[in-house]
């Protein structure tokens, strides 16, 4: 079993035997972690991260997982610090960091920027979310939490929930769990659907869904919610955010007689109460985690 891609744009680039490649490898580097194996293989290679995008988890875990492989890092985390100011275009700014570097990660609000870097660079490019385009390494490490505690994906069903036009992760989400022959129930209000592009592209392979608004009906029904923010950035008019804001929330009382598995990429704002977090239930810290085993897996894979 090997694992052919250059760069990490889209899930949609993967076979389900890269996937499967990504997870297997996730499981060395997590028990690496656990047992506090040095791992050097990464020694004197230094990732370039370029975030022009807010983050927490998805720069510090690519920071971590390049550093617990021995290797560096690079990079910025506002636009604003470097001369991106001045006018410089992001096409310039990746060919130099490619010079000093060699494996570049992305966070641009523009879709497709991951894309276009990975075909004027020769270095490997991985994207870190591109808008309400993709986020492909969070795809594996959600499918290495749902894999490590459901002990599969056989007979799943998961309820999506929130934003499912803007929300990058779900986008790319969608596309794995069909591949894994997950049922899906997408939930959000009318305003924010799944776009029927994506609908359509699922209808075309064997994954079964269905479409609702009503999240209380469901956590009988399902075994896994995963919980997404409402993305007020990517809204053209902030009014329309204020409609729809805090329109779904999920709280102990709902899931404690319950066994469902309750995911979230965060951040989170008000859609999962914080009454919620010592409960069996709540795997969001733990998938938080995964993104270091994960990351160290891709890395490890795609720079020589
Ligand atoms: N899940 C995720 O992408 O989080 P950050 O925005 O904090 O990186």
């Amino acid at each position: 079993m090997g694992f052919n891609l250059k760069n990490i744009i889209s899930i949609r680039d993967f076979k389900k035997s890269d996937i499967n490649y990504i997870l297997e490898l996730s499981k060395n580097m997590e028990e690496q972690i656990n047992n506090k194996i040095i791992n050097k293989n990464q020694e004197g290679k230094l990732l370039g991260i370029l975030f022009y995008e807010p983050s927490t988890r998805t720069r510090l875990s690519f920071e971590t997982a390049m550093k617990r492989l021995s290797g560096n890092t690079v990079g910025f985390s506002q636009a604003e610090s470097t001369s991106t100011k001045k006018g410089e275009v992001l096409h310039d700014t990746a060919q130099v960091i490619a010079q000093y570097t060699d494996a570049i990660v992305l966070r641009h609000k523009k879709e497709g920027a991951a894309r276009y870097i990975s075909e004027v660079t020769d270095i490997p490019v991985i994207n870190a979310g591109d808008g309400a385009g993709q986020h492909p390494t969070q795809t594996l490490l959600d499918l290495y939490t749902i894999k490590n505690i459901k002990d599969g994906f056989k007979n799943l069903k998961i309820a999506i929930v929130g934003d499912l036009k803007y929300g990058r992760t779900v986008h790319s989400l969608v596309y794995a769990l069909a591949m894994f022959n997950t049922e899906i129930i997408f939930i959000s209000p009318n305003e924010l659907r799944m776009p029927e592009e994506i609908l359509n592209d699922l209808r075309k392979t064997r994954c079964k869904f269905s479409v609702s608004n009503n999240i209380e009906n469901i956590i009988n029904e399902v075994d896994i919610i995963y919980m997404t923010r409402i993305q007020k950035e990517r809204f053209p008019d902030p009014k329309e955010y204020s409609k729809i804001k805090g329109q779904y929330n999920i709280n102990k009382k709902m899931i404690e007689d319950t066994d469902v598995m309750v995911m979230h990429p965060l951040p989170r704002v008000d859609e999962i109460s914080f009454n919620m977090d010592n409960t069996k239930n709540a795997k969001y810290f733990q998938q938080a985690f995964y993104g270091v085993p994960v990351r160290m897996a891709l890395l490890d894979s795609i720079i020589d």
